[in-house]
């Protein structure tokens, strides 16, 4: 690996310590009132606010780490069942999204329930009860980067509705997250997957993304061996299809 490259995950690394620190200190002072003193809302709120935000550091350091991983062709399998791949992804995606909404998938008990849950927020969730209950043998890190990814878009650019479909076709994984925002007109279908490179540059949301999202997912689909798709036109909403061998 070049020398540059290890040097700077080296630095993304030695992170993962003072935010463990961090995020141990504030969890203490939220959860161990008896033992570092009472809180009145406004300190809570500003609390929770920013053990919230140590989260997503945490999670984006792990990101980084992990397409390092990637480009090294490390791949990790684990035995996992669908519904905690599924249920785990999305409770990050709405910690940075909609923490109520991330309270309330962590206690749904089941499919159904979790459905509602994500009706409720425009996400339609379609899945084979008998999937959903599946284990299968994948590299969770990595699927759970791509769902991040794709689901975040969706929802960030979407009108309305976020469709997130999974199923097993034959000996493959197959996953697509389609919304009904503007699209990506057709000369773009390439563009996207390059680094740094977005189609409206005066990105109006409160965190500004660089372009970096979609070129990172297809580094790990095509790590796992997989394929992946877009079905998009100007003013048609937008579908990512990941095929996974599994
Ligand atoms: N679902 C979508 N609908 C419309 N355009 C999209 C969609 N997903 C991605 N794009 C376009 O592709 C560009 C690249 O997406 P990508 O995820 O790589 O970057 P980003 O979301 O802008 O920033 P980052 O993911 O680095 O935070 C986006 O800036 C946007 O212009
Ligand atoms: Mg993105």
């Amino acid at each position: 690996m070049h020398r540059k490259r290890i040097k700077t995950d080296l630095l993304v690394h030695d992170l993962k310590g003072p935010l463990a620190v961090i995020e141990t200190g504030i969890t203490s002072l939220l959860q161990r009132r008896e033992k570092y003193g009472p809180l009145t809302e406004k300190q809570e709120q500003a609390l929770a606010r920013t053990l919230r935000n140590t989260k997503v550091i945490q999670s984006l350091v792990n990101d980084i780490l992990e397409l390092g991983r990637s480009r090294e062709g490390v791949v990790s399998l684990k035995n996992l069942k669908f519904s905690d791949l599924i249920e785990q992804a999305l409770v990050e995606i709405f910690d940075l999204v909609d923490r109520n909404t991330s309270e309330k998938i962590k206690i749904c008990a089941d499919l159904p329930q979790l459905r509602e849950t994500l009706e409720e927020k425009g996400l339609m969730l379609f899945m084979e009860e008998a999937l959903w209950c599946q284990e299968v043998c994948l590299d969770e890190a990595k699927i759970r980067q791509i769902l991040r990814n794709l689901l975040i878009n969706a929802l960030k650019y979407r009108k309305s509705r976020v469709e997130l479909e999974v199923d097993k076709k034959d000996v493959y994984l197959v996953f697509s997250v389609k919304d009904d925002g503007e699209g990506i007109p057709a000369i773009y279908h390439k563009k996207i997957f390059e680094s740094y490179f977005q189609m409206d540059v005066t990105d109006s949301y409160t965190v500004r993304g660089h372009g970096l999202g979609l070129a990172g997912v297809m580094i790990l689909v095509e790590d796992m061996g997989g394929e992946l798709f877009l079905e998009s036109d100007k003013g048609k909403g937008a579908k990512f299809l990941v095929k996974l061998p599994l």
